[in-house]
């Protein structure tokens, strides 16, 4: 079998080949790798293992229908161009994808192992082609709430999201450590005993200066928030929180959708989600047996104790970046009632959010079973 990788170099591609390394995808490998590449074609690959081609041309659609797999992290205008003429001239291959372009294909199934493996397997029993993870809030929310998901405990969710600054892509994470600084060196010049009115003053005043960076953002990250991610679709919603409702229930494969939706907010975290759940239930739980069901669900979610420690240790974009670890806390009834659960997860964007479920998809296919945990 030979497998394609594009986009291997930007930031979730560079995510992935970080994790395929740490768990030996290539050295145990029942595939042929071929790197291609938009910009560096000829160049040498990367050294996962030795011996590899050159760089093949990703814009070569002959090149990349030799291909059994192709895993690409290049981006949705890249899919929009290369996937439908593939498709067009009789390519058969399997198409795994991290942009968003396809998922919401009729013959696309969206991967979460972990959650949806069932859905995977009939996918590929029935002939299916195309595999695409799914938005990163979508996947991490999913994996926190798995053990209600699988009870038939859940009527409805709402999220509210803490979404960083990776999901905008790398240089939006240089933008907020860029404002931070700028930020900093303000502050850090007004005299300690100015008081905080004055440092406030100071630090508001620079952020709404014109030279404060704001290039990708459109409006300052750092010191703020920016309650919108993406364009506007329908009924007031944007296109970031319309993925919930609609991804979640893909990947479910369930009959009767559960309406997820809330407000997503870009915060100044570098690289992982954070989301707070308000969880209708559709029974009356007692608090202790919905701990147990969302702390088994699956190897990586973990109940954090509902104390100030536990939560500044556990629960935090701090503690929980750069790993794989979904620890779900503040698990507690809500005040409108015995049905109503709160809680908050939290979880790395780039890893659970977009790698990871790309990576375990080509083992699946490959027959390298992913391992649990
Ligand atoms: N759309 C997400 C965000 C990242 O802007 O945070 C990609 O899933």
């Amino acid at each position: 079998m030979k497998v394609g990788f594009i986009g291997w170099r930007g930031m979730v591609g560079s995510v992935l080949m970080d994790r395929m390394a740490s768990e030996k995808d290539f050295t145990q490998r029942t595939y042929d790798p071929v790197f291609f590449s938009t910009s560096q074609v000829g160049q040498p690959s990367p050294a996962v293992i030795r011996n590899l081609p050159p760089l093949a041309d990703a814009r070569d659609l002959d090149a990349l229908a030799e291909m059994d797999v192709i895993v690409t992290c290049q981006g949705g205008a890249y899919t929009e161009e290369t996937y439908f003429p593939l498709r067009a001239a009789g390519w058969d291959g399997y198409w795994i994808d991290a942009a968003s372009r396809l998922r919401m294909e009729d013959d696309a199934v969206i991967v979460l192992d972990p959650v949806n493996r069932h859905v995977i397997d009939k996918a590929l029993e029935d002939g299916g082609r195309t595999f695409v993870g799914a938005n990163c809030t979508v996947s991490l929310l999913l994996m926190a709430i798995q053990g209600l998901l699988d009870e038939d405990l859940v009527e409805w969710v709402s999220s509210m999201t803490y979404q960083a600054a990776s999901g905008g892509g790398a240089r939006h994470m240089r933008e907020l450590v860029d404002g931070m600084a700028v930020l900093g060196a303000a502050g850090t010049a007004v005299e300690p005993a100015a008081g905080a009115l004055e440092l406030d003053r100071v630090v508001t005043e620079t952020l709404r200066s014109d030279a404060f960076p704001t290039q990708q953002f459109l409006t300052p990250l750092a010191a703020s928030l920016i309650p919108w991610i993406d364009r506007q679709v329908e009924n007031g919603q944007t296109r970031e929180e319309w993925k919930a409702m609609a991804e979640a229930n893909k990947i479910l494969g369930l009959d009767a959708p559960i309406p997820f939706d809330g407000i997503c907010v870009r915060v100044g975290a570098m690289r992982c989600h954070s989301q707070a759940l308000t969880i209708k239930l559709k029974r009356d739980v007692p608090l202790e047996e919905l701990e147990h069901m969302l702390n088994g669900a699956n190897s990586w979610v973990g109940m954090v104790l509902n104390s100030p420690e536990a939560t500044r240790q556990y629960l935090t974009p701090a503690g929980v970046s750069g790993t794989l670890d979904i620890p779900i806390g503040r698990v507690h009834k809500l005040a409108m009632g015995p049905m109503y659960l709160g809680a908050f997860t939290v979880g790395d964007q780039l890893l659970w959010g977009a790698a990871e479920p790309i990576r375990r998809m080509l083992r699946i296919l490959c027959q390298q079973e992913p391992m649990s945990g």
